[in-house]
């Protein structure tokens, strides 16, 4: 009889101080995510099709910090970050800053199957979007009642100053990002990340999400990682990257490597935030230095899905 190859998928939607009240609803978010996203790999779909649909269902559930329900900017709008990128011909794609897209993660695939590019920001991020067809949005399509009490708060309390550079997602910021990474029949990896950043960011503020190596990494020879938490730690330590580095040379030991990089965050940064990992057989690593992290797995070698918040 022929062996079956495994099949894997991860997803988070974030790592941060997620509050009691909320902990059900990102529980349900992962959940369903990791459904839509295995229903296509248990039926032969691909690992870039199997990301962009699990990180879709969050984007489109207000709960997580992505597409609809993202935090507002110092301006009181709407920027996305995304990226995606497959692990056989190292091919990636991104979005930074771009607005008026309700799924920047279908932007991101698009840059990166249909172009030379890797990274577009902004209005020609926006602009290439049209041309290829994708529909774009008002930002009150994209805005809820949750993030405009949250900053309208921010602004009448005095804090309405642009978040800086120390102050990540973390205890005290709301965060909740999300992103999957998956091995699909073939044996191609792929890992995608989407985001609207940190709160009362300043205009034009990129974080790691759009970048390829920080948010976002997949190498069929080693395995995949997305990354969460306070986007300027996580862009100096080269998050995603590091992990990938840390698994070649640690046996293939994803757990292992998604410990030792928060490590490397906490001790080089101070930063805080988690990455989720797939090694290039399949097996699964989580880590988080916050206090929660919403997650949640299944593979081909085992029944049904796990889930934690
Ligand atoms: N990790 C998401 C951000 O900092 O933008």
């Amino acid at each position: 009889m022929k062996r079956q190859r495994p099949v894997s998928l991860v997803v988070h939607g974030g790592a941060w101080n997620i509050p009691d009240d909320e902990a059900d609803a990102h529980r349900r978010g992962v959940l369903n995510a990791l459904k839509a996203g295995w229903d296509l790999l248990r039926d032969g779909g691909t690992a870039v099709e199997a990301v962009e649909r699990s990180i879709n269902v969050m984007e489109n559930d207000e709960t997580f910090n992505a597409g609809r329900g993202s935090v507002l900017n110092a301006a009181g709008e709407i920027e996305l970050d995304a990226s995606i990128m497959e692990g056989k011909g190292l091919r990636a794609g991104g979005v930074a800053a771009v607005q008026n897209i309700a799924n920047p993660i279908s932007v991101a695939r698009v840059i990166m199957e249909k172009s030379d590019i890797v990274l577009l920001v902004g209005l020609g991020a926006t602009r290439f979007a049209k041309e290829h067809g994708i529909a774009t949005c008002g930002q009150d399509a994209l805005i809820t009642g949750r993030e405009i009490s949250r900053w309208r708060e921010a602004q009448a309390s005095g804090t309405a100053t642009p978040v800086s550079r120390k102050k990540a997602p973390g205890r005290s910021a709301p965060g909740g990002t999300v992103g999957a990474v998956a091995l699909d029949a073939d044996g191609t990896i792929a890992s995608g990340t989407s985001t609207g950043g940190t709160p009362n960011k300043h205009q034009g503020r990129v974080g790691d999400s759009s970048l390829i190596g920080c948010g976002t990494y997949a190498d069929n020879e080693i395995g995949g990682v997305s990354s969460t938490g306070g986007g300027e730690a996580i862009i100096r330590v080269v998050m995603a990257k590091s992990v990938i580095d840390m698994m070649r040379s640690n046996g293939d030991d994803p757990e292992q490597a998604a410990k030792d990089a928060i490590a490397l965050l906490k001790k080089r940064t101070g930063g805080e935030g988690g990455v989720i990992v797939l090694n290039a057989s399949g097996g699964v690593g989580t880590a988080f230095n916050t206090p929660r992290m919403a997650r949640a797995f299944i593979t081909s070698s085992i029944k049904g899905p796990i889930a934690a918040v």
